[in-house]
């Protein structure tokens, strides 16, 4: 493992098969063992990832589409937000908030994570999932002009696991693997960070029967030598200390 020495207590690695499955566990015991009551979903729009009810909490969703949010069913306090604008206020704190598939679309990464921050009741969490660069096929979406790179997204990987990738535009701002570098720059805006996880493994290949194979033994043979900017998708668990 390259880059995090004296960090691999906040640091690991997972397969990517079944990531987005283990992301919703987690945040939904996170929220249960907090008893959070205030929690917010950054970027839900129409599909927000949890449901209020079974969870018995006050539960916001945030986003810069109202139209996505319109679509978004009842129960929801709704915010129409950009959580990258240098300008953003929210009036409510949380105690937990959390995006999935966000990040990687904000056009500021640190205004994203000071606006979350700001967010925050003092003691609070943030949890992010996201893909990351420079994994080969986002490393690609970045550096095409947009409708190219959506065109040759669509040609060659039309299976998309998760989400709408490709109808928002994606920027990958400190969208990285879990580097001493970017737990540095997390620490500076205030957060104690206590996860980050890379994931290893892009199914954008499972339609290509020589590239998936050779994308396995890629993902299995760095999960036993993890190199943290080769990880394809990741998480953070994040604390904002409580005074
Ligand atoms: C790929 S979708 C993910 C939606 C949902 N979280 C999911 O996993 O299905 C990205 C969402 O982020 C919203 N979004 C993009 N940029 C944003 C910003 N700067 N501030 C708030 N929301 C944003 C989009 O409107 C969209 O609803």
């Amino acid at each position: 493992m390259t880059d995090v020495a004296g960090r691999e207590e906040q640091i690991g690695f997972e397969p990517l098969v079944g990531a987005g499955e283990r992301y919703e566990q987690r945040l939904t015991d996170l929220i249960r063992s907090r008893n959070a009551q205030d929690v917010c979903d950054v970027g839900g729009g129409a599909h927000p990832l949890l449901k209020p009810e079974s969870l018995s909490i006050n539960f916001a969703v945030l986003d810069i589409s109202e139209t996505e949010l319109s679509k978004a069913p009842a129960g929801y306090t709704k915010i129409v937000a950009d959580i990258s604008a240098q300008n953003f206020q929210c009036d409510r704190r949380f105690d937990v908030v959390f995006t999935k598939f966000l990040a990687e679309h904000v056009r500021d990464g640190e205004q994203f994570h000071r606006n979350v921050f700001s967010m925050l009741k003092p003691g609070g969490f943030a949890t992010h999932l996201f893909p990351t660069l420079y994994a080969l096929p986002f490393f690609a979406n970045r550096l095409l002009p947009e409708n190219v790179g959506r065109l040759a997204l669509k040609l060659f990987f039309p299976g998309r696991i998760y989400g709408n990738e490709g109808k928002f535009p994606a920027y990958y701002r400190w969208c990285c693997g879990p580097t001493s570098a970017q737990i540095s720059r997390l620490e500076r805006i205030g957060f104690r960070v206590i996860r980050y996880t890379g994931y290893f493994g892009h199914p954008y290949y499972k339609r290509v029967p020589g590239l998936r194979t050779l994308e396995r033994a890629k993902s299995e043979w760095l999960l036993r030598h993890p190199i943290p900017v080769l990880a394809s998708y990741a998480s953070m668990l994040l604390q904002k200390p409580a005074q």
